[in-house]
């Protein structure tokens, strides 16, 4: 499975079942995180084996069951940490999915588990991705319209409607999908997001190819 079939698989799934995941597959999704951890400076962390941060049982929204796998996000408590933590926390949730397993970006409706995670002075724990074999494979999100997501001062050429149509694929908290993408002078590209999380630009720069741009 390539990145853009794993965007188009992906939905959140909430419903996983208790069969632990292979050891195969952690080595793999622990490299990955290494290697986006190197790149970013984030400290992100594979939890295994700990249901307790799904253990809220009096939520009516976003109620995750059967979790016990999650992708801590943690880094400098620095004002780039939310963009960070979306845009690796996306690419490491991808190379799960492509992996084959189930997701779920996790913001506020699980327990912040401090004491199982290696916070380090000066981090931050800002949010989990659920991480398994789903019971279900989750449903499509309803979408905006893709006229007033991506703006352009001219023509829009074909691979900046293909990165807004990546980016509409995006998972977004409470599905609000508010964020715009402006191209200025034929290839310069402005995210324009009213939330802190950065998911979307990952799968903008899949969908458009990272060589017919550059951002602003
Ligand atoms: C930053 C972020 C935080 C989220 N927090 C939660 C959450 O606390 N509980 C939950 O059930 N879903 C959460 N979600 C998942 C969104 O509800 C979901 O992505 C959105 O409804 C779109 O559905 P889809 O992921 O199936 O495409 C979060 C998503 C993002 C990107």
């Amino acid at each position: 499975m390539d990145t853009l079939e794993a965007i188009e698989k992906r939905h959140s799934v909430r419903d996983y079942d208790d069969k632990p995941i292979g050891k195969d597959t952690v080595d793999k999704l622990q490299n990955v995180i290494d290697d986006l951890n190197s790149e970013s400076g984030l400290h992100i962390q594979l939890v295994l084996d700990e249901p307790e941060a799904f253990s809220e049982e009096h939520l009516s929204y976003g109620r995750i069951h059967g979790a016990k796998n999650y992708i801590a996000l943690i880094g400098p408590d620095d004002q780039e940490l939310e963009e960070k933590c979306g845009f690796y926390g996306e690419k490491a949730l991808l190379e799960a999915v492509k992996l084959g397993l189930d997701t779920c970006w996790v913001g506020s409706t699980y327990k912040k588990m401090t004491s199982v995670v290696d916070i380090k002075k000066g981090e931050r724990f800002l949010l989990i991705i659920a991480i398994g074999c789903g019971v279900n494979d989750g449903e499509s999100h309803k979408s905006k319209s893709l006229d007033d997501t991506i703006i352009s001062e001219g023509e829009r050429p074909d691979w900046f409607i293909k990165g807004g149509e990546a980016a509409f694929l995006a998972p977004t908290a409470m599905n609000q999908q508010k964020f715009q993408f402006v191209l200025h002078d034929g290839n310069k590209v402005e995210a324009k997001t009213y939330r802190a999380y950065f998911c979307k630009t990952d799968l903008f720069e899949v969908g458009a190819g990272k060589d017919n741009f550059e951002w602003i």
